[in-house]
């Protein structure tokens, strides 16, 4: 392996969430500088910040209002020189996050491209539709249509697949593909190691006159329908990527491209991050997670009703994302994000089931990526008002539940459970007022659902943290960098796995199940390298005690 990526362990770091040092309430990046000590102790080499530009921080920092300057709630430009300076002194690479699908409404772009439709910046962004009619019934993520009026009136549309503050740029014009290298390079230039293209599938879109064919089809515009096919990774996605990886590639040849691709299916991933095709070098797909969907209670909205994960189809989905990248990329590795509920909080029933869920994805094949909080076992925060979700389905699910006569207390726990905001929290560094983070409330609202925090978990040998340091640890060794990997097969109550390289080789056995597991290993396995909660070794047969899990040499 000859990139420095390839032995990547990342971390991932919500600025706002992480550490305040000015007492604002708002993480920041003086706040990061001050915990380097504590990240190069987890012994993680690589972190990734969510979005710290100039933003109106309508969706937290992913709507960018000046690409070339950080936000002044996050810090200077000098803060940012010296955190790379600190980051890189330490052994820590960085990398931040790159919005190249869509802007914020305040960026200087979109201002002249609405105030004068013959200016070039209208054609950076993707207008349609005339005589305020729209183009037509493709659905934003974030609800509703797709399409706004410009408020500068002419009758005509925006696109934005996320926020209506949040328009999508046109790929499709050259212009703006300089452009968004030019801001690329602007960052490599000043030390970042690499970039997590947000949302990259999206840049392309369909035909846009074509209505998504839905359900007693009317061919009406009134009801809108999320029509991924029509703009998610369509083949121009690849054709527009290439030259701009490619130079990247050719001025900063160490530089890490790292993909956000939710819905990209493994085909498309190995499509994305094969040598031959000058793209990325890594993917974040969601595909790992499906949801158990047979407990819902159809009387309300599916969405935000708290869901377990279906452990047999997550099995099946890791078995074919190791095998199918084996020879093409090497996987993400990772439990959660800012996107999505915590590992504490979903997958995991018990602090031992967390930690042997740990074991089972970072030590298989692939780049673990740690979402900050999860080593000390933080859960999801409890939010008791809506509006704390600033997610306006939320108000909606809240208002359906009323109705079927579900308070607004039983609701709001339902949902703090589910939707990603909540996971947001800031990191439990004490356990004081305000968990180590600031002198101040921090600017997200919630209640904690644990007291775990750092302070306490450094003193205690056998704490999540010093379990995480361990892991971290045996993940560095060769073997589990760039040793082989196959999966036994075992029942869908067990994960076991088998690493090997040259004549080493290691057994990672995870139970899923609440009952006690027997499990038959090869013959010889006796080593304990690392184990989480309780299991015994008779000859070849393994017997884990509920959700335990264990890492075996000969
Ligand atoms: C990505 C981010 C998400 C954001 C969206 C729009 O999916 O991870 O947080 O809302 O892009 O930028
Ligand atoms: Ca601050």
């Amino acid at each position: 392996m000859k990139h420095w990526y390839e032995h990547a362990i990342i971390y991932q770091i919500y600025p706002k969430s992480f550490q305040d040092s000015n007492n604002d309430g708002i993480g920041d990046i003086n706040g990061i500088i001050q915990r380097i000590p504590y990240l190069k102790s987890l012994g993680i080499n690589t972190i990734w910040l969510n979005p710290i530009f100039v933003s109106p921080q309508v969706d937290n920092g992913y709507d960018v209002a000046d690409y070339f300057a950080i936000d002044p709630r996050m810090g200077t430009m000098k803060d940012m020189a010296a955190l790379i300076e600190a980051c890189h002194h330490a052994g820590i690479h960085v990398i931040m996050d790159f919005v190249l699908n869509h802007t914020s409404d305040q960026n200087k772009w979109f201002q002249k491209a609405i105030e004068d439709p013959n200016s070039k910046y209208h054609d950076y962004y993707i207008f349609a539709g005339e005589k305020n009619q729209r183009p037509n019934n493709w659905g934003s993520f974030f609800g509703g249509s797709v399409w706004e009026p410009n408020p500068n009136g002419a009758g005509e549309f925006y696109f934005h697949l996320f926020d209506k503050h949040m328009p999508d740029l046109n790929w499709k014009n050259s212009q703006v593909r300089k452009e968004m290298l030019k801001i690329a390079e602007f960052w490599l230039e000043k030390g970042v190691d690499g970039l997590r293209l947000d949302a990259f599938i999206h840049i392309a879109k369909a035909d846009l006159r074509q209505n998504y064919p839905i359900a007693n089809y009317l061919n009406k515009v009134d009801k809108t329908v999320i029509a991924e096919p029509f703009f998610a990774n369509l083949p121009q996605v690849q054709e527009w990527l290439r030259p701009f990886c490619e130079q990247i590639k050719k001025d900063y040849p160490e530089a890490l491209l790292l993909g956000e691709a939710a819905s990209a299916n493994v085909n498309l991933a190995a499509d994305y991050t094969m040598k031959e095709n000058h793209l990325l070098d890594n993917v974040v797909t969601f595909r790992y997670f499906e949801d158990d969907q047979s407990k819902i209670d159809l009387s309300l909205p599916p969405e935000y009703q708290p869901k377990n994960l279906n452990w047999s189809a997550f099995k099946q989905n890791q078995i074919i994302w190791q095998q199918t990248l084996a020879e093409v990329s090497l996987p993400i590795l990772y439990w959660s994000n800012h996107d999505m509920p915590r590992l504490a909080t979903k997958e995991a029933k018990t602090e031992v089931q967390a930690r042997s869920l740990a074991i089972l994805m970072y030590l298989q094949r692939g780049i673990p990526l740690i979402y900050y909080g999860e080593e000390i076992g933080m859960k999801n925060l409890l939010f008791t008002k809506s509006s704390e979700f600033n997610d306006k389905k939320v108000e909606d699910f809240v208002k359906e539940a009323k109705k079927q006569g579900k308070t607004t207390e039983e609701t709001l726990n339902m949902v703090s459970v589910s939707h990603k905001m909540p996971a947001r929290g800031v990191m439990q560094w004490t356990n004081s007022q305000n968990n180590g983070f600031s002198n101040v409330k921090p600017w997200i609202k919630g209640i904690k659902q644990n007291n775990v925090n750092v302070q306490v978990e450094e003193t205690e040998p056998d704490s999540m943290l010093n379990f995480y340091r361990k892991l971290l640890a045996l993940k560095k060794e060769k073997l589990f960098q760039s040793g082989n990997i196959y999966v036994l097969p075992t029942d869908s109550n067990s994960y076991v796995y088998r690493r090997d390289l040259d004549n080493i080789s290691a057994i990672v056995a995870v139970s899923l199940s609440n009952n006690k597991e027997k499990i038959e290993i090869p013959h010889g396995y006796k080593n304990v390298m690392l184990s989480a909660g309780k299991y015994h070794i008779n000859n070849d047969q393994l017997i884990l005690m509920p959700y335990s899990g264990i890492v075996l040499s000969r």
